[in-house]
């Protein structure tokens, strides 16, 4: 039987419902916006497309997003000094920094500066420390929204064997970290695993974010999976994931589509946590 296709853009648009409220019961109780600062060094089509859908969201959701695009030869000094006066300003209460930066910037340089409570990406160290502990912290918002699509599914994470297929540090290890504090039994796969296909078929939960289109096929997905995609790719100006959606359909049970899957989320998820780095819980 084909799998369900999650519909993470309805689960999204009921949690902004909810965060748009709380948003304008912060604005009229202090008379000003919540407001997150997006910094973009360099023009990478991919990652302005991502910033302008970032702003896009974030403005409808009632925040004030000031958003500086800075050219490539941006140094790392001018880069830091941005970062901080936007960590002085109290009227800015989230910073994000686009990634990648051009090769002359540091990233852990630039990651270090974000100031801890306005750290939206959980990018600083202190952060990315809390997150691996399982401490309360600003949660990056892909792995956060993936946690929230498989409880919003009711997905029992609890004891099942998860599969993530990517190491990067804002996507696979954060999202590996949670599904084990979740209780899950936690395999982190990555370019140099030998015999994917054999851990990919014991998983109950696969979650992919590599970044290359049709890596994960059927034959790879144990009959039943929850397969969720991760991956985003511009092919010919179209987004597009790592999984091979139309063959994995007819044998996962549970997978999120790409367009319309964990991006939704992922844009949903920054806004809350604007809202949490001004102090505004759920
Ligand atoms: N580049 C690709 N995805 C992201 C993201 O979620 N946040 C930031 N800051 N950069 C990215």
């Amino acid at each position: 039987m084909a799998a369900l296709i999650i519909d993470c853009k309805s689960i999204a648009k009921n949690i902004r419902e909810e965060l748009k409220v709380k948003i304008r019961q912060y604005e009229d109780k202090n008379g000003q916006k919540l407001c997150l600062a997006t910094i973009i060094v360099g023009g990478d089509p991919a990652s302005v497309s991502y910033v302008r859908n970032k702003e896009k969201v974030c403005i409808e959701a009632g925040l004030k997003s000031i958003t500086y695009e800075l050219p490539e030869s941006t140094s790392e000094k001018e880069l830091l000094d941005l970062i901080k006066k936007l960590n002085d300003d109290e009227t800015v209460h989230g910073i994000l920094v686009q990634v990648p930066l051009p090769k002359h910037i540091d990233e852990d340089k630039i990651a270090n500066a974000i100031a801890v409570n306005k750290d939206v990406d959980c990018f600083n160290p202190i952060n990315a420390g809390k997150l691996y502990r399982g401490e309360r912290c600003l949660m990056p918002c892909t792995p956060k929204g993936i946690l929230r699509i498989l409880k919003e599914m009711q997905i029992e994470i609890k004891g099942a064997r998860a599969a993530v297929v990517g190491r990067s540090n804002i996507v696979g290890k954060p999202v590996a970290a949670l599904m084990l504090h979740n209780d899950a039994t936690v395999t982190i796969c990555h370019s140099k695993t030998k015999n994917l296909k054999d851990i990919l078929l014991e998983s109950d939960i696969v979650i992919s974010a590599v970044g290359k289109p049709k890596l994960i096929t059927a034959d790879m997905i144990k009959e039943g999976a929850v397969v969720i995609d991760a991956g985003t790719t511009l092919v010919e100006e179209k987004l597009v994931g790592d999984v091979d959606f139309e063959n994995v359909v007819k044998k996962a049970s549970m997978i999120t589509p790409v367009p319309g899957g964990v991006g939704s989320m992922t844009t949903t998820m920054l806004i809350e946590n604007v809202l949490e780095a001004a102090g505004i819980y759920g």
